[in-house]
């Protein structure tokens, strides 16, 4: 079993990336465990904060450290990635020197209404994650378009292609974590 720390980059409670985020660990639930990290009680970066960092900061980075992988789940937000996202990540890089994502395995998802599910997005994510030092999947990419219908209460995906195809990306995520941990150890 993988520990996941999972960034879902909305506070909405009717998410639908929290909803898609809840499919997939539902799907992967014999090969993960999904933490789901807080995002919504850090405080915009500020540096002076370090002087007596606050705790939502710190879990943050506990969280991250104590995780086999890392999973984004990132709604588009004018083209790019919500700023609750871009502010973690940055907490997440400081102090100096001690950037909890180094050497991490992630993936990024994400999922939209719109057609292109979240592509631009990622992109922008993928960028800002190879700066930081994760190591990220490539392959497959999930652009996942939210219609109606396709995920039930119970969050499961109702179109069986679409299931396999997320079973399938599960898995190779399964298998890159593994990978990297051999690499690192
Ligand atoms: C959006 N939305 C959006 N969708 C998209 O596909 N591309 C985009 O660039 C944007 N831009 C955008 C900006 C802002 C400020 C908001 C609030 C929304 C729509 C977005 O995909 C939709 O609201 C999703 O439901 C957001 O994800 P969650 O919060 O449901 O997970």
């Amino acid at each position: 079993m993988f520990k996941v720390a999972v960034l879902v980059g909305s506070l909405r409670r009717e998410s639908i990336n929290r909803k898609f985020a809840k499919v997939l660990e539902k799907l992967g639930q014999s090969s993960f465990t999904f933490h789901y990290v807080e995002l919504g009680d850090l405080p915009m970066y500020n540096d002076d904060l370090w002087a007596d960092p606050p705790a939502s900061v710190m879990r943050l980075k506990a969280d991250i450290t104590a995780a086999d992988a890392v999973l984004f789940v990132t709604p588009e937000y004018n083209r790019s990635i919500p700023p609750v996202l871009k502010n973690a990540i940055d907490w997440g890089t400081r102090p100096y020197g001690q950037n909890s994502w180094a050497g991490k395995p992630a993936s990024i998802v994400g999922t939209s209404p719109g057609v292109i599910g979240t592509a631009v997005a990622q992109e922008h994510l993928r960028y800002l994650a190879s700066i930081i030092g994760l190591i990220l999947m490539g392959q497959p990419e999930v652009y996942f378009s939210f219609k109606p219908g396709l995920v039930d209460e119970n969050f499961e995906v109702t179109d069986e292609t679409t299931e396999q195809f997320l079973e399938s990306y599960l898995a190779r995520f399964e298998a890159f974590i593994r990978r990297v941990g051999e690499r690192e150890a």
